[in-house]
């Protein structure tokens, strides 16, 4: 493709995304395709010559948007959101314009330094602990997911318990980690792929808002001390998947000092929040953490991917995850005065992530920004009163922030029938949890354009359902 042919179908796919943000609203949210259905349409083989630009374009409109979620509808309210926006899609353009690899700073400094000037200013934005700042001993890095940071965090956290020699020769120690049953999935994941295993992994009681027990965190770890074992982590969530609990950092963290572990907080939705002055309360006791997440691709209107993973101790991180082969060694490296984020992460090549945060930050402002969460807050809030006043609905959860958790009073089926009738109409997109073993209806709102005439829809579609409930109409008319 010339520079001059990709001018031409550059502005094509400019206007097609364009047309798109116009139009997502009128899609239905959720597709309603079989399984199978899109690749039946696709042809068996790979095409033995190149095709033109405007048929890939045409099969693009024709065989993939009916399979497509429209995460970017404002109608959309399921799991937690997965925002873009404008400058955030223009950021990633570039970055892929540019194509650097930033594995090292030498490989491209501009990517190395953004990203900590990025971080740097994050910081301050969510007014975090200044021992994230790479002026101190620690630092921040941008990673794909909340995933791979928890990993990163356990794993350094089980090198710092055993003094480097898990690297060397293997997870000998007994070692054990520590969560609850809210956590999400992703720090069993981490556990098991660091080697600890599963059965290491202290599922710890939460209290009647889904919080964990500090209490009971020190009754397990003191257990795992008398019988041998050696405690070396917790995560604890700021937000957690199901109901946005908020675990206690205030009493965890002191905890986590005395006996030495690793304090891991996990704020992947909820982290944004603390843009906004009157929403840090949720950052309480942060100050002891050893590690911090949270993601710009959930809630801050940046696209898909982007975490932010803070440490206070850089050097812990880089002893667990650095391997430098000789085809890496470089000046820079070596002067000691730069930071190669290849050891601060598990691949080793790296995306220009920092480039659409950017974009994103300079473009809305942090008064832009906070505008947009409180918007959200608020809206959760309403929706939260609406389903307090109707007598048909109960609450399950308390709303910090952006999450309504309820259910139908007549039980899981009924609960359950609005759900697939909400979901079916495409008006609207919610998910589910289980919440002490009964179904609940998790609405979350945070979708970048979703306003109030958005949220009094969906309500009015779920109120819809419930009066359906008790009439003969069948479910879906
Ligand atoms: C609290 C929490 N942590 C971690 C994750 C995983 O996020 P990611 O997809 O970035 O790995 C999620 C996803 O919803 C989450 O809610």
């Amino acid at each position: 493709m010339s520079p001059d042919e990709f001018r031409h179908w550059g502005r094509e796919v400019v206007d097609w995304i364009a047309d798109y943000m116009e139009r997502v609203e009128a899609y239905p949210v959720a597709p309603s395709v079989e399984p199978g259905e899109i690749r039946a349409q696709l042809p068996a083989q790979p095409p033995e010559e190149g095709e033109p630009f405007d048929a890939i374009l045409r099969d693009v409109n024709a065989i993939l948007l009916p399979g497509v979620m429209h995460w970017q509808s404002p109608n959309f309210f399921g799991y937690f959101p997965c925002n873009n926006s404008g400058p955030s899609i223009l950021g990633e353009m570039i970055s892929a314009g540019l194509g650097v690899q930033g594995m090292l700073w030498a490989t491209s400094p501009a990517c190395t330094e953004l990203e900590t000037h990025v971080l740097d200013w994050l910081v301050e934005l969510l007014d975090l602990p200044r021992h994230f700042k790479s002026d101190s001993l620690g630092g921040g890095v941008i990673q794909d997911s909340a995933s791979s940071a928890t990993l990163c965090a356990i794993v350094t956290a089980r090198e710092r318990a055993t003094a480097g020699q898990s690297n060397q020769t293997g997870v000998v120690a007994s070692l054990t980690a520590y969560a609850t049953a809210q956590t999400h999935s992703s720090v069993e994941k981490g556990i098991r792929i660091a080697g600890l295993g599963s059965d290491n992994l202290r599922l710890v009681e939460t209290d009647d808002q889904y919080r964990m027990r500090s209490d009971r965190l020190r009754q397990a770890i003191a257990a795992d001390l008398a019988a041998g074992r050696k405690p070396c982590f917790v995560c604890a969530t700021v937000g957690t998947t199901s109901t946005t609990a908020i675990d206690p950092l205030a009493e965890i963290g002191p905890i986590c000092r005395q006996y030495d572990l690793w304090l891991h907080v996990d704020a992947a939705l909820a982290g944004t929040a603390a843009l906004c002055p009157e929403f840090r309360f949720i950052h309480e006791g942060l100050e002891w953490a050893d590690s911090y997440c949270f993601n710009p691709h959930k809630w801050m209107f940046t696209n898909f991917d982007c975490d932010c993973f803070f440490v206070r101790d850089r050097a812990a991180l880089t002893r667990a995850l650095s391997v430098l082969p000789d085809y890496l060694r470089n000046k820079a490296t070596e002067s000691g005065k730069v930071i190669d984020y290849r050891d601060w992460q598990i691949p080793l090549g790296r995306r220009f992530r920092a480039l659409k945060l950017w974009f994103v930050i300079r473009w809305f402002g942090a008064a832009g920004l906070k505008a947009m969460v409180r918007e959200h807050v608020a809206l959760a809030q309403h929706l939260a009163r609406w389903v307090d006043s109707d007598p048909r609905f109960e609450r399950m959860a308390p709303v910090p922030l952006n999450l309504v958790c309820f259910r139908h009073r007549g039980g899981d089926a009924a609960t359950q029938q609005i759900l697939d009738r909400v979901n079916g109409s495409g008006k609207a997109f919610l998910s589910h949890t289980r919440l002490r073993d009964r179904l609940a209806l998790r609405m979350c709102i945070g979708q970048t354009h979703t306003q109030r005439r958005h949220v009094e829809a969906a309500w009015r579609l779920i109120a819809e359902a419930a009066d359906d409930l008790h009439s003969d109409k069948p479910s879906g008319s």
